[in-house]
């Protein structure tokens, strides 16, 4: 089964944790696509939720099919969130950003009761770092922490669209690491390069996810933090 029915399996799977009266944090990507399609379905039918959306991308595709969407401010704090991954290792240990979101997803994720992870069976794995741990940065510091992590022994890179830099929804810039064998604790490194300034946050969701629900083949296996 290909990865695409995988997300939509697992995403499938999330909207059971949903009852009316909700306040849901909606994430950012292409696995939340088919879980903001499936909720518009449940709004259409009845179901009352308020939503809070991670990204820009999001809130636009769940106005477009009548979910409400309000402020975190708004909200103050939220049920559950449902959001995609990069990578989720065995500790519940995330890599996410890829897609550009992470600053507003941890926000999110911070301040919410029950975070659920939906992803296809190719997101899950042993050990974190085959993918590109994202970094968001502020423009006028990116040049000098792309040098200072150089000379820290990582390889940079500064995520580009097109010819031009990328940018987040908060007009910052996207840093790609490669963090694969480093000899550091994930702790550690967060910690390491969240007290470089300029650095606003980085794509290691550490300890804030609940629960992980991965769609694998036709089935969705559900995994419980213990
Ligand atoms: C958005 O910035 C990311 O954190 C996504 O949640 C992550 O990249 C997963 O995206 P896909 O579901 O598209 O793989």
């Amino acid at each position: 089964m290909s990865s695409v029915n995988e997300k939509k399996v697992a995403a499938l799977e999330a909207v059971k944790y949903i009852k009316s009266g909700m306040t849901i944090g909606l994430g950012t990507g292409s696995t939340v696509f088919f879980l903001i399609e499936a909720i518009g379905k449940m709004v259409l039918k009845g179901l009352k939720i308020k939503t809070v959306a991670t990204s820009v991308e999001t809130e636009k595709l769940a106005k477009s099919l009548g979910i409400t969407v309000i402020t975190l401010a708004e909200a103050k704090r939220l049920n559950i969130t449902i959001d995609g991954a990069d990578e989720v290792d065995d500790h519940f240990q995330l890599i996410k950003g890829g897609g550009g979101a992470l600053l507003r997803e941890k926000i999110v994720a911070h301040n919410t009761d029950f975070n659920i992870i939906i992803a296809d069976s190719s997101k899950r794995v042993s050990q974190l770092g085959q993918f590109k741990l994202p970094l968001e940065t502020i423009p006028f510091a990116t040049q000098l922490i792309l040098k200072e992590l150089q000379e820290m022994g990582f390889r940079p890179v500064q995520r580009k669209k097109g010819n031009d830099d990328y940018k987040t929804d908060e007009k910052n810039d996207i840093i790609d690491v490669d963090i694969w064998g480093v000899d550091i604790k994930l702790t550690e490194l967060e910690h390491m390069l969240k007290n470089i300034p300029g650095i606003v946050e980085t794509g290691l969701f550490l300890t804030s996810t609940d629960l992980v629900i991965i769609g694998k083949g036709e089935q969705a296996i559900t995994e419980k933090k213990i």
